[in-house]
């Protein structure tokens, strides 16, 4: 029932944190939590009324209404009397997911981020709103790749490598090499004359060998 992806998200969490599950959709995420005992409580919120009543259904299927608390909300606008201590948003666009850290009413101590794209711009801009990349887990899914980041409200440090490729994950090597082909075969195919373009791709190459290598 609920993907690898997800999965690979829920584990990441602590039994003692206070959950929201932002964009919850179907609501999987959140029942695996609470049935597998990985949190006490959620609150599962969508911006879709549709979507929410779908995860009501789930919900009741598993009896788990007292354990799982459904808002509609947009992001976490509707959720600053639960105190929040981790947020997690999955399944959505950077630009999405960076509005609903933007726009929080309250400074979230965690978040587990899995966005669809532009990895390196979230990572740039979760950093300017002070919030450190902890640990990247990459999980193949369906043929598809999908980083997972979590982020601390810390005060850190980060690179240009580290915005562009990721934090590095020795388990992430798979990955790193899927990336490496990516951005061979993207070069290969930018004209000589742009010059500017093409370094920026040998540079990430760079990196890329760089975790390679390690
Ligand atoms: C593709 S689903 C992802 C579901 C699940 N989180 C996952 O990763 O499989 C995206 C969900 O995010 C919801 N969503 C989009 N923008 C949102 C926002 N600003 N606040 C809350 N939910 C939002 C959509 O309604 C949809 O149910």
């Amino acid at each position: 029932m609920i993907s690898k992806r997800l999965k690979t998200i829920a584990n990441l969490v602590d039994s003692n944190q206070i959950v929201a599950d932002i964009g919850c959709d179907h609501g999987y995420l959140s029942i695996y939590l609470i049935k597998n005992k990985l949190c006490k409580k959620v609150i599962a919120s969508d911006i879709n009324e549709n979507a929410l009543n779908q995860a009501k259904k789930n919900i009741n299927k598993y009896k788990l209404e007292k354990q799982i608390t459904l808002i509609l909300s947009d992001g976490l606008t509707n959720l600053k009397k639960y105190n929040i201590t981790l947020a997690i948003i999955a399944g959505m666009g950077t630009t999405t997911i960076l509005n609903i850290v933007a726009n929080s009413p309250q400074k979230i101590e965690k978040y587990i981020i899995s966005s669809n794209n532009n990895y390196d711009v979230l990572r740039m801009k979760m950093h300017e709103f002070g919030y450190n990349l902890e640990n990247e887990i990459v999980v193949l899914d369906h043929d598809k790749y999908y980083p997972i980041m979590v982020f601390q409200l810390k005060k850190g440090k980060i690179n240009k490598k580290t915005i562009n490729i990721g934090l590095y994950n020795q388990d992430n090597k798979e990955y790193y090499r899927y990336l490496k082909d990516k951005k061979l075969h993207i070069l290969n195919k930018i004209p000589k004359k742009n010059i500017k373009k093409r370094w920026n791709i040998k540079k990430d190459i760079k990196f890329i060998n760089d975790y390679l290598n390690r």
